[in-house]
């Protein structure tokens, strides 16, 4: 029988594996590489400003996504107290993005205006003073340290050849905006952005 055969020689066998393997994957993978090349960003949204992109920027150095996720799932349990679950249009321009499951601390896909940006300040500085039993670490540093205008300025510039829809005023003018700003300026206006241009509740 043909399947004895298969059986019994090994080289056969791997090769037949492959082809199984390789069409599986091809029949997953080849739609969502056309449905992806369809997700266009929110309507509304705009690119972040160069004070929200220097926020994203300290976000990543400072490994924030190590706890926190971004991204509401569909389950009834996260929408109920994340809000909306999140759609793919809302993260085109995250690079890298940023959904995952980690979450030692809350997701933050919708926390733009949930909080005052005064109350943000106070649990980046000391998140125990907003916060009592909160384990997060404090980040005091952030708010004396100015923020990189120059390294901003060409993100904007790379971010735009990677199709992101900055105009030449928007990168020119990204060091008079970031004038006088700190880190934590910036943080506070990337995380009062996130999530406010999906539907709400
Ligand atoms: C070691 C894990 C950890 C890291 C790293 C961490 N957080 Fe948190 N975060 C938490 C926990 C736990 C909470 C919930 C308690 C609280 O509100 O402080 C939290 C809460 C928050 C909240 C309030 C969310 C809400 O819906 O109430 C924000 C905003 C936040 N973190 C932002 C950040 C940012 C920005 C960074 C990086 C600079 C960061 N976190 C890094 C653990 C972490």
């Amino acid at each position: 029988m043909s399947h004895d055969k298969i059986e019994r020689n090994v080289g056969l066998m791997g090769v037949l594996i492959a082809v199984a393997i390789a069409s599986g994957g091809l029949a997953e993978i080849v739609p969502v590489m056309k449905t992806a090349e369809q997700v266009t960003p929110l309507s509304g949204m705009k690119p972040r400003t160069a004070l929200e992109q220097a926020g994203f920027d300290v976000y990543i150095r400072e490994g924030c996504y190590v706890c926190h996720s971004q991204m509401v799932r569909t389950l009834r349990f996260e929408t109920a107290r994340y809000g909306h679950f999140s759609l793919a249009g809302e993260s085109v321009w995250d690079r890298p993005f940023q959904w995952g499951s980690k979450r030692t601390g809350p997701d933050l896909a919708r926390v733009g205006g949930r909080y005052s940006d005064d109350w943000h300040r106070m649990h980046m500085i000391d998140p125990r003073s907003v916060v009592p039993d909160s384990n997060m670490p404090a980040y005091p540093w952030l708010a004396t340290t100015p923020v990189n205008a120059a390294a901003t300025t060409r993100r904007l510039a790379a971010l735009r050849t990677l199709g992101h829809p900055y105009t030449q005023e928007d990168i020119d003018g990204a060091a008079a905006a970031l004038e006088g700003k700190t880190e934590l300026d910036a943080l506070v206006a990337y995380m009062q952005g996130l999530g406010i241009h999906g539907p709400r509740g």
